[in-house]
């Protein structure tokens, strides 16, 4: 690494000067000859899919699905694996094998990917936004405890950037107040949380495997479940719930409008090539983002991740924070230095609260539908102002590199804090001497 001086006799990129990174990173390929061989299995035998949204064997997939379902669930350590055609798809039949009724109400983080809250308003029960913690970036049990209500039925824990939200005092409040918990871990497969899967210590979870993710079937998802009888209400959404009804007396019908959410064979013989690679995967970007946080926690006023006591973090993201009290800059400013020298970051992520839809409260048609329904609690409020930490975040400190999106190398990684510290030498500490 060039000492400050040397560093702040180079001229920045944006300003003219070679940028330090001159050949783009990589982008992230986890597919290989096995996968490849798996799926010219199954163009071979011709079933692509096995499915029959009927009463039938076929009800619960063909071969591959069984297959990968029993793979995850050994995987994960829990009683149910189901495969669904996305995680979006997951969380819907998540939601809905719920006993909710419109207008319950759900607490989520609004720091997380849109389909978490959508996934709600899909069975018109109400999302219902609490704070975040402002090192983890998961939902504050705080704020979650702070909105709960007479209508609040479940809370969706979303493990965002890579590690769990603090599941014990999540389950200390579920408990308390007889709510459900699901774990969006869309972005954390193949992280730990004081030992156990994440994901596996809510009443359902599940993991996406869409493309940028750490492991992927192109677009999919799984969701975990040690519950019998939601297993069996989330398989029945999964494949046209109210056409198997007739025969199947014992489920209680209220929610069982089924879609078809099922995943195809080739993208299950994919998956179970994939999940045998996840564990050397995570390693390798733990070992990276080690690298990178050990390169860049000197810098003035930048906060690198945190990852909170029993967690271990998977790195979907490496989230920053910018303390702007100390840099004497923005982080837009910081941003488009690094951008010019090769390292493009996220400078936003999400307050879904702030999108209009929340804003204007206009979901099904024009008149408001779910919110202004008899049903729902008519006083739920998405103002500016009511998660004051994501909030700040998004308009001040949040800083993300994406870690899923390269196939980064040591060598790699020194060169992204080489230009973090090119960048700092330049803006930070002329501001700072
Ligand atoms: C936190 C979170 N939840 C839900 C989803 C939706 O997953 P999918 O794209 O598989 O539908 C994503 C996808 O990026 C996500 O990051």
């Amino acid at each position: 690494m060039k000492n400050i001086d040397e560093l702040r006799a180079q001229t920045l990129a944006e300003a003219g000067g070679q940028p330090v990174i001159q050949t783009p990173f990589q982008r992230y390929n986890s597919l290989g000859k096995e996968e490849q061989v798996a799926v010219q299995q199954v163009m071979e035998s011709g079933v692509l899919s096995q499915f029959l949204g009927c009463w039938h064997e076929d009800f619960y997939g063909g071969s591959k699905v069984r297959e990968f379902e029993a793979d995850c669930c050994e995987f994960f350590g829990v009683k149910h694996a189901i495969t669904v055609n996305s995680w979006t798809s997951g969380l819907i039949a998540a939601v809905g094998a719920l006993d909710i009724e419109p207008g319950d109400e759900v607490i989520v983080s609004p720091w997380t990917m849109c389909a978490s809250a959508t996934a709600i308003l899909q069975w018109n029960a109400i999302p219902v936004f609490a704070d975040i913690d402002p090192l983890t970036f998961n939902i504050d049990p705080a704020s979650v405890r702070a909105n709960i209500t007479e209508k609040t039925k479940a809370i969706m824990a979303v493990d965002i950037f890579g590690q769990s939200a603090d599941m014990d005092a999540l389950r200390a409040i579920a408990d308390e107040f007889d709510l459900k918990i699901i774990s969006d871990t869309a972005q954390a497969p193949g992280a730990f949380y004081k030992g156990k899967p994440a994901s596996t210590l809510a009443d359902i979870g599940g993991y996406s495997l869409n493309y940028h993710k750490h492991i992927h079937t192109g677009e999919g998802g799984v969701i975990v479940t040690n519950d019998d009888a939601l297993a069996e209400r989330m398989r029945l959404i999964r494949n046209h719930a109210e056409a198997v009804l007739p025969d199947r007396e014992a489920m209680p019908i209220n929610n069982m409008l089924g879609y078809n959410f099922r995943l195809g064979e080739i993208e299950c013989a994919i998956g179970i090539e994939q999940l045998k690679k996840l564990p050397a995967l995570v390693a390798s970007r733990q070992h990276l983002a080690e690298r990178l946080a050990d390169g860049l926690r000197d810098l003035v006023g930048l906060t690198v991740p945190t990852v909170a006591e029993g967690n271990s973090h998977v790195y979907y993201m490496f989230p920053l924070l910018v303390d702007t009290t100390q840099t004497g800059c923005s982080k837009h400013e910081l941003a488009r230095a690094l951008k010019a020298e090769g390292v493009e970051l996220a400078t936003v992520y999400q307050n879904l609260h702030l999108l209009p839809m929340y804003q204007q409260k206009i979901a099904y048609g024009h008149h408001g539908f779910p919110w202004t329904a008899e049903f729902a609690r008519q006083s739920v409020s998405y103002d500016k102002g009511i998660c004051p930490v994501a909030e700040e975040m998004n308009d001040t400190s949040y800083l993300g590199f994406g870690m899923c999106t390269f196939s980064l190398s040591d060598d790699d990684v020194d060169l992204i804090i080489e230009a973090f510290h090119k960048v700092w030498a330049h803006k930070v500490a002329s501001r700072s001497a």
